[in-house]
């Protein structure tokens, strides 16, 4: 039975690539992939479709694609049904809360506002601590919201930490690792299992052997 892949386009999307090419399968076409968005693997009956971390999920909840490659934060702010099955250790950054080094949050006393492109991340994050805060959602650029006053701190993604620096803001905690993990539609986990485990044990293997490399 032929298999739909959504991978995350941008961030992800060249660490996905080279994965799969470890792999060994056909994916010269999403090398050079100029506009399109749908990609037939010319080795495996396998369609690959790029599309945006949040409609990754969207598309594989549906069932329109039968496993899914996104971040971690995407799936910690969009918790749906399906499964999570395959950590691939690559795409790694993390949530952490900043704040300008003079405005430290968690010694403020009074209204606390939290600037984030993840809402449901950071409110929980701050419930767990016990602590009522605002939430202002920001869609890009959220090192820029302190700066401006629009809120006391934020809650983002790290990568290198040079958006932060470069912006003087400083880490105050770090609230999750974030890395690709592969999702997998829950029907089709029943009806293709032979074909999605096949997938996973390829990315698996490839994954074990980055891992050991980098040791
Ligand atoms: C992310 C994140 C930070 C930056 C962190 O933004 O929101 O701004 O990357 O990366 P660094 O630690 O390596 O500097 P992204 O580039 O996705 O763009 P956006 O701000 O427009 O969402």
């Amino acid at each position: 039975m032929s298999l739909s892949i959504a991978l995350t386009k941008g961030r992800l999307e060249k660490n996905t690539v080279a994965l799969l090419e470890q792999c060994g399968y056909g994916i010269e076409s999403l090398k050079d992939k100029g506009r399109a968005l749908v990609f037939q693997d010319t080795k495996k009956d396998v369609r690959y479709f790029l599309v945006k971390s949040n409609d990754c999920i969207t598309y594989v909840v549906h069932g329109v694609a039968d496993l899914g490659i996104v971040g971690k934060d995407t799936i910690l702010e969009n918790p749906q049904d399906y499964y999570e099955m395959l950590d691939l250790e690559c795409g790694k950054c993390k949530f952490i809360v900043a704040s300008l080094p003079e405005n430290d949050l968690f010694h403020k006393v009074g209204h606390i506002k939290i600037g984030t492109k993840y809402p449901s991340v950071a409110k929980d994050y701050f419930l767990k601590r016990n602590m009522d805060v605002e939430i202002i959602k920001i869609d890009g650029s959220v090192e820029l919201a302190p700066i401006l006053g629009l809120c006391d701190g934020i809650v983002d993604i790290m990568e290198t930490g040079t958006t932060l620096k470069e912006n003087g803001l400083v880490v105050l905690d770090t609230v999750h690792e974030i890395s690709a993990r592969v999702i997998v539609n829950k029907a089709a986990y029943k009806l293709k299992r032979e074909e999605i485990m096949n997938v996973l044990q390829d990315l698996q293997r490839m994954v074990n052997q980055n891992v050991k490399k980098d040791r």
